[in-house]
C-alpha cells in the first residue's frame, strides 16, 4: 500500500490519520462529558481535564499536520451516486474537519482563560495568548460544548453513510478507507 493517495484509494498516511484519530475524537468526547460531572474530591477532578487538554492539544497536532497532507495529495474520486449525494460527503468532510478545528481554539481558551499554559503529558507546554476577555472561560466553555455535540451528531451521519455505502450498494467507500483492495 503506498503512502500517497491515488484517484482510486487512499494511502496508509491518510488510512492511519483517519483511524488513529477517529476513536481518539470519540474518546476525547467521552472524557469530557464525564470529566464535567465530576465531584471536587473526586481523584479525577485534576487528572481528568489534564488528560482531555493533553490529548486535545496532541489531536490538534495531529490535525494541522492531515489538513497539510490532504493538501497535498489528491483524494480519491467518488463512487458512482447522484450528483447532490457526492456533494454532500465533500461537504459533512470539509464540515467535520472545520468542527474539529474550532474545538481544538474553543477549547484552548477556555483552558487558557486564567493567563495559565497548558501541560502537555508534563512534556512541553502552550502558552496562552487570548486571556482575559470577558467571561472567556464560559463563553468558549458553551460553544465547545455545543460543537463537540453537532460534532457527534455529525459523526453519527457519517458513520451511517459509511455502513450504507458498505452494504447496502457494496461499492468501495468504507474498503478505500480502511486500505483493503477495491471490490470490483
Ligand atoms: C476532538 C476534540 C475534543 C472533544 C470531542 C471535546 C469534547 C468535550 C466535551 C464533550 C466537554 C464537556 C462539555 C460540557 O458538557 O460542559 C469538554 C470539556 C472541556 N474541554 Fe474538550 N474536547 C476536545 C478537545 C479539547 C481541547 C483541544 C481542549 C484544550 C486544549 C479541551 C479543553 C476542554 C476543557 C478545559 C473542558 C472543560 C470545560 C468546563 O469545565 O466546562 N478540549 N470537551
Ligand atoms: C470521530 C469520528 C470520525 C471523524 C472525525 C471522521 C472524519 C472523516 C473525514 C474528515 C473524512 C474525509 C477524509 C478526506 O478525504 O480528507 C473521512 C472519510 C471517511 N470516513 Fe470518517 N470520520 C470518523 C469516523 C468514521 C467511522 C466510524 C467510519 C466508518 C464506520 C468512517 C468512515 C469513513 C469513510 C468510508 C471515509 C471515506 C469517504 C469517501 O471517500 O467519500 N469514519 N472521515
Amino acid at each position: 500500500m503506498q503512502a500517497r493517495n491515488s484517484n482510486i484509494q487512499y494511502g496508509w498516511v491518510a488510512v492511519l490519520f483517519h483511524w488513529l484519530m477517529a476513536p481518539a475524537i470519540i474518546g476525547m468526547f467521552a472524557l469530557g462529558w464525564w470529566m464535567v460531572g465530576l465531584s471536587y474530591y473526586d481523584p479525577w477532578y485534576r487528572q481528568g481535564p489534564d488528560i482531555h487538554k493533553s490529548v486535545g492539544i496532541l489531536l490538534a497536532l495531529l490535525l494541522v499536520a492531515r489538513l497539510l497532507w490532504r493538501w497535498l495529495n489528491t483524494t480519491p474520486a467518488p463512487e458512482p451516486a447522484p450528483r447532490w449525494q457526492q456533494r454532500a460527503a465533500s461537504a459533512a468532510h470539509a464540515v467535520l474537519y472545520g468542527l474539529l478545528l474550532a474545538i481544538a481554539i474553543s477549547g484552548y481558551l477556555i483552558s487558557t482563560a486564567d493567563g495559565r499554559a497548558i501541560e502537555v503529558f508534563n512534556w512541553f507546554s502552550v502558552p496562552a495568548t487570548l486571556q482575559g476577555l470577558e467571561n472567556q472561560e464560559d463563553i468558549a466553555g458553551t460553544i465547545h460544548e455545543w460543537l463537540a455535540w453537532t460534532l457527534m451528531g455529525l459523526v453519527l451521519v457519517h458513520s451511517l453513510a459509511a455502513f450504507k455505502h458498505h452494504f447496502v450498494n457494496k461499492d468501495n467507500t468504507l474498503r478505500k478507507m480502511l486500505g483493503l483492495a477495491p471490490r470490483r
